[in-house]
């Protein structure tokens, strides 16, 4: 019934019977998208004649998607590239459309995308709200219906919205409205936001409900940088802000702590595993930006990590919750499947953040944690798919967590007491 008044409701706006909204309603994002973006590795290199492998251009995308397919990362679900800043020429063309820069992107943004479409991924670009990107290329304002239906006839998937050169006080119309015309172009495309980012640095409230019926996910907080500082001060964030945030979260609405950055320079092995279990825990996008020419075997196995991502994408969609502080060790639980009856199954991340030279012993009582069915639980850790084995809610849960690392478990609810003779 939800979904036929919004149909209903959407008809009466296109035929200019209500005023200007933006209808999400498309079925997209069921679950945090995955995919590869540009910015965080690659950045604003423009620089092709020097840096040919490295810069902004058709070939590195090109590259990308290959390695996407050949190297088995299509397979563990992350189905999008998507250009980042950079990729615009400075002005839009004399019939005002948006272009690629001619040097790097000779063949044109249209040839791209279906190049990537060809290995069977999504394609996703860059825009800005405002007059510029951040870089400093046009930005959509005052172009909003004629850059969406650009972007609908290059067959574009996924498109990231950022919020650089604009005023935040006028986000709450400007986004719904390139919204509005994206929907109109009839192309589903994946709608990534940054509205509520800009707006609380401006100390401003964001409309979250606006926001979450318009995007599919939005940016909160500051933009990831290749060190553990920068990861866990957004873990930080979304620990301190949950109450908010957790219930913005679900399929088709995401709130978006930005890319992995596992495989760059910044993270050790076992925070490149904690921030992945982190990212798959809070529900979060998994939106990889990583060299994958030359990323190591052994994070290459993190980001592809099948039981791990199977949380982060689990069908209920809920966002993990931070249950325990004290000492350096955190806790966080996240409702998945399978059910019974009521009660949920459970994925539990313990974080060290300690830097004492030595694994933490921590131990948590089940029923502490809120498992609490009386069929018990069978309990697996998934970093290193070893079975802990059966546990009632009556017993404890005991881990050893390296130093900035974690320990991520599954703990699935058993549907038949166990056989007692
Ligand atoms: C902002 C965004 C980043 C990236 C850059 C590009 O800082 O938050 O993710 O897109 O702009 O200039």
């Amino acid at each position: 019934m939800e979904i036929f008044l919004k149909r209903w409701f959407c008809s009466l706006v296109l035929l200019n019977i209500l005023p200007l909204c933006y209808c999400l309603d498309n079925g997209l994002a069921l679950s945090p998208p995955m995919g590869w973006l540009a910015w965080q590795r690659f950045r604003c290199n423009t620089d092709c004649e020097n840096d040919p492998k490295h810069c902004i251009s058709e070939r590195l995308f090109m590259e990308m998607a290959d390695l996407m397919v050949s190297e088995g990362y299509a397979k563990a679900g992350y189905n999008l590239i998507s250009l980042d800043d950079c990729w615009l020429d400075k002005k839009r063309g004399s019939d005002g459309r948006l272009r690629p820069d001619p040097l790097r992107f000779p063949s044109g943004i249209r040839a791209l995308s279906n190049y990537i479409h060809s290995r069977g991924l999504r394609f996703g670009i860059y825009e800005d709200f405002g007059n510029y990107t951040c870089a400093g290329y046009p930005g959509i304002l005052n172009h909003m219906e004629l850059d969406a239906q650009t972007f609908a006839d290059w067959q574009v998937d996924y498109v990231k919205l950022d919020g650089c050169y604009s005023f935040p006080s006028q986000m709450d119309k400007g986004y719904p409205e390139f919204g509005y015309f994206l929907n109109r172009t009839e192309r589903p495309m994946i709608y990534s936001c940054s509205w509520p980012f800009y707006q609380l640095i401006n100390k401003m409230e964001p409309d979250y409900k606006s926001i979450s019926n318009t995007c599919h996910l939005w940016r909160n907080f500051e933009d990831i940088q290749d060190s553990w500082q920068s990861v866990t001060s957004i873990i930080d964030y979304y620990g301190d802000n949950q109450d908010t945030l957790i219930p913005l979260a679900g399929p088709g609405h995401w709130n978006d702590p930005d890319m992995l950055i596992i495989g760059n320079f910044g993270l050790s092995y076992e925070q490149s595993r904690a921030q992945m279990c982190m990212w798959a825990i809070m529900a979060s996008p998994l939106l990889m930006s990583v060299d994958l020419r030359t990323i190591r075997p052994e994070f290459k196995a993190i980001l592809q990590n099948s039981e791990i991502i199977a949380v982060n994408q689990d069908p209920l969609g809920v966002q993990g919750r931070r249950i325990y502080k004290k000492q350096g060790v955190e806790i966080w639980t996240k409702p998945v499947l399978p059910m019974n009856g009521k009660k949920f199954s459970w994925a539990v991340v313990v974080l060290n953040r300690r830097v004492d030279g030595t694994p933490s012993q921590v131990t948590v009582p089940l029923r502490e944690l809120g498992l609490d069915s009386e069929e018990g639980y069978h309990v697996r850790e998934l970093n290193d798919h070893k079975d802990i084995g059966f546990l009632s809610k009556d017993q404890a849960i005991r881990v050893d967590v390296n130093p900035s690392g974690v320990v991520m478990l599954k703990c699935t609810i058993q549907r038949v007491p166990p056989f007692t003779p």
